[in-house]
């Protein structure tokens, strides 16, 4: 059934702030009023859900934030939300606020969290769920790209080129730490963008004794007789569970006999790669995956996810737009743990061009 016009409709942001994510917000406001509906925001993810704490959203407001980085609604990670308790009182208040639809954006937590209101009453009816990936650590199913994942790359690559300079100018191998929770897609694909030299990710799961071989085989080839190589560059995605500190300890061991003078530095570049103004992919994939949901919400489905085609995604796309699909929660949110756990087809596929990557890098 299509939703009536002056239906609410809830959004927030959830979990990690992505870029792109007030681009998104700003799609489900102006798409949503230009079909009818009025759109009200959940400050700080499913916390402020919890508390009650929906309020009317100024477009001029998002218009400016759309150009910025984190999230203009706020965001949180909520224990409480998660409990019988706080399920409860989540849908006491979504029914409070008479929400005939609520879109969350966010990453796996979040959407699981969006699937876990799927049957809440309103005095619209049963509430109608939506989610948008939005993630920098790109560990969602059933979309190609999560908000957020380009920035991040793009920042990840900027600041290698960076360091490229002051390495090569110092003759010094730098070891770089990139955020991605569990996943390396964002340390490879950067890696690849910036000419790494080495790229650790745990999706290849090498233990330490192997790591320090790999890290002492580029330096070898970037000192070693007949190079004139000035740098190394390793980077080592945050998912790797060797500390990065104990690699340069083990390096340094055997490094400061074979290339004395040659230092070795750690970078760990944490919480910058997830601020920052959005690139225009992320304020457009914010913008596309948001006005299919809302089409789609309006036109009555339900408990799906909007994702972006491409690479590893099999679905038709919807009718809102060619390059969008959407995919039942339940599916999206089993896909992606098979993806964390390595079963998938696509971390089969992703872990396979990771290790036919590390020999063309050693070149
Ligand atoms: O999921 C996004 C992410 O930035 C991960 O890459 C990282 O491991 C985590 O969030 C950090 O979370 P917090 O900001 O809560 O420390």
């Amino acid at each position: 059934m299509k939703l009536r016009s002056g239906s609410k409709l809830g959004v927030l942001t959830s979990g990690g702030d992505a870029p792109g994510m007030n681009a998104a917000v700003r799609a489900v406001l102006r798409v949503g009023l230009e079909l009818g509906f009025e759109v009200l925001a959940v400050e700080d993810g499913f916390s402020g859900l919890l508390e009650g704490r929906v309020k009317r959203i100024d477009l001029r407001a998002l218009d400016e934030a759309a150009r910025r980085g984190g999230t203009l609604l706020g965001t949180a990670r909520s224990k409480i939300f998660a409990t019988p308790e706080g399920q409860k009182k989540a849908r006491e208040v979504i029914a409070a606020n008479a929400f005939a639809a609520l879109i969350v954006i966010g990453g796996n937590g979040s959407l699981t969290g969006a699937h876990a209101l799927l049957g809440a009453e309103t005095p619209q009816g049963t509430l109608r769920v939506a989610g948008l990936p939005a993630s920098i650590d790109n560990d969602l199913a059933c979309t190609s790209m999560s908000i957020g994942v380009d920035t991040a790359m793009n920042t990840v690559v900027e600041a290698c080129d960076r360091i490229f300079d002051t390495a090569a100018a110092h003759k010094r191998t730098f070891l770089v730490e990139v955020m991605g929770r569990d996943c390396g897609y964002l340390a490879m694909t950067a890696g690849v963008a910036a000419g790494a030299d080495v790229v650790l990710v745990p999706e290849v799961g090498k233990g330490e004794g192997e790591i320090v071989e790999q890290v002492l085989a580029a330096m070898d080839r970037a000192y070693g007789k007949g190079s004139d190589k000035h740098r190394v560059l390793v980077i080592k995605s945050e998912g790797v569970k060797v500390d990065i500190t104990r690699i340069k300890e083990l390096v340094e061991v055997r490094a400061s006999k074979l290339y004395p003078g040659v230092d070795t530095r750690i970078t760990v570049l944490g919480h910058v790669v997830r601020g920052g103004a959005p690139t225009a992919f992320d304020r457009l994939l914010g913008a596309r995956l948001a006005n299919a949901a809302v089409r789609a919400l309006a036109d009555g489905e339900t408990d799906f996810m909007a994702g972006w085609v491409g690479p590893g995604i099999v679905a038709k796309a919807c009718a809102y737009d060619p390059y969008v699909v959407l995919s039942p929660l339940a599916e999206v949110l089993a896909e992606t743990a098979n993806l964390m756990s390595g079963e998938s087809m696509l971390a089969q596929w992703r872990k396979r061009i990771y290790q036919e990557v590390e020999p063309i890098l050693r070149r």
